[in-house]
């Protein structure tokens, strides 16, 4: 680090507080929140906790990476608001691999409004699975999306219509393949649903209900425990808007990076008024996932969304910030 950011202060406690409440309301795969935090000084290790990784549709660790790059988003637009310039290591010891990103809050700069409306949207931002108004997104909106996935070094193409229901159809064969699978229903059976009072997992005013023309494959939150569950329809869009987030390469940086590509991509939609949900049951398939992109998509597909407009979806729980800090020293 260069001396000149050595001698910079650490966050108050206050401030520390709401950076890491900010970085706990990120995205997380199944809503595992798979993140510890430690704060040493100035500087704040965001770490994989690996005990909870999902073993059947995440083996490599793949998603559990996207949900912490995702925290360390959020933690870096928290710090910014406040008045410090975030300066990340990504994957910064290789003698501490579990220690994802390193956030240090460098000099002081007052947020530009950009940042004060991303720092607005994170409460706000939440998973929607519900039918949508409208999939038509004006030109200048998805140019702001595709910026926000570049800004963090991923890519964000638009499907065509020749694609995305090419992607579809992959979707449901994807979902069919993994819902015929009992580890991956014991899986989401162990995440989804649960009594109310539960702080992690999918609660089941989450779920979405199914499409009535089975056309659209939104994740079924209920397939682990189908007799719990009320069977619920609705009527979808006919042509959804689909987008591929992807990265040039596929390796644990990657993934990290596409994490915060996907919390970045997820806040700008929010502040456009636009619900998003992700549907990434074809790259939980291996034998599917390479075969997730084109239209431009870069090689290595790391998340599907479904974006429009409509209800923004319900807010999930969340732990403590005290349960998942697990260390601070001055
Ligand atoms: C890597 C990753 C993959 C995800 N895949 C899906 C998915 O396939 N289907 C879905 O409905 N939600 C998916 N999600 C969204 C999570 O379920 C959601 O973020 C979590 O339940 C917390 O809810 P919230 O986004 O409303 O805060 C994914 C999130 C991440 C980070």
């Amino acid at each position: 680090m260069s001396p000149v950011l050595t001698t910079l202060r650490a966050l108050s406690p206050e401030s520390l507080d709401a950076c890491l409440t900010a970085a706990i309301a990120a995205v997380s795969v199944h809503n595992t929140q798979p993140w510890l935090f430690r704060a040493h000084g100035p500087e704040i290790d965001v770490m994989a906790d690996e005990r909870r990784r999902l073993r059947v549709i995440d083996p490599d660790g793949r998603q559990l990476a996207m949900s912490v790059g995702a925290a360390a988003f959020n933690l870096r637009v928290a710090m910014r608001a406040r008045g410090r310039l975030p300066v990340q290591r990504i994957l910064p010891d290789s003698a501490h691999p579990e220690t994802l990103v390193t956030v240090f809050p460098g000099p002081f700069s007052p947020p530009g409004a950009g940042i004060r409306e991303l720092t607005a949207a994170i409460g706000r931002r939440h998973t929607s699975r519900s039918p949508l108004r409208t999939s038509a997104i004006p030109w200048r909106v998805q140019q702001d999306l595709l910026a926000a996935a570049a800004a963090e070094g991923a890519r964000l193409t638009a499907c065509a219509p020749v694609s995305r229901d090419g992607l579809l159809a992959l979707t449901r064969a994807a979902a069919e393949t993994l819902h015929h699978n009992p580890a991956y229903r014991d899986e989401i059976a162990a995440w989804a649903g649960g009594p109310a009072a539960r702080t992690d997992g999918v609660p089941v005013t989450a779920f979405a209900p199914r499409d009535a023309a089975a056309r659209l494959p939104l994740r079924d939150f209920r397939s682990g425990r189908p007799e719990l569950y009320r069977p619920v329809t609705a009527r979808f869009e006919r042509f959804p808007a689909l987008m591929v987030l992807s990265t040039p390469g596929d390796t644990r940086y990657d993934w990290i990076r596409a994490g915060q590509a996907l919390q970045r991509v997820l806040l700008t939609a929010t502040v456009h008024g636009l619900a998003v949900t992700p549907m990434n049951q074809a790259l939980d398939v291996p034998a599917l996932r390479h075969l997730v992109g084109g239209d431009g998509a870069g090689p290595h597909a790391q998340a599907v969304l479904r974006l429009g407009y409509g209800s923004p979806g319900p807010a999930t729980p969340r732990r403590r910030v005290d349960e998942v800090l697990v260390g601070r020293t001055p």
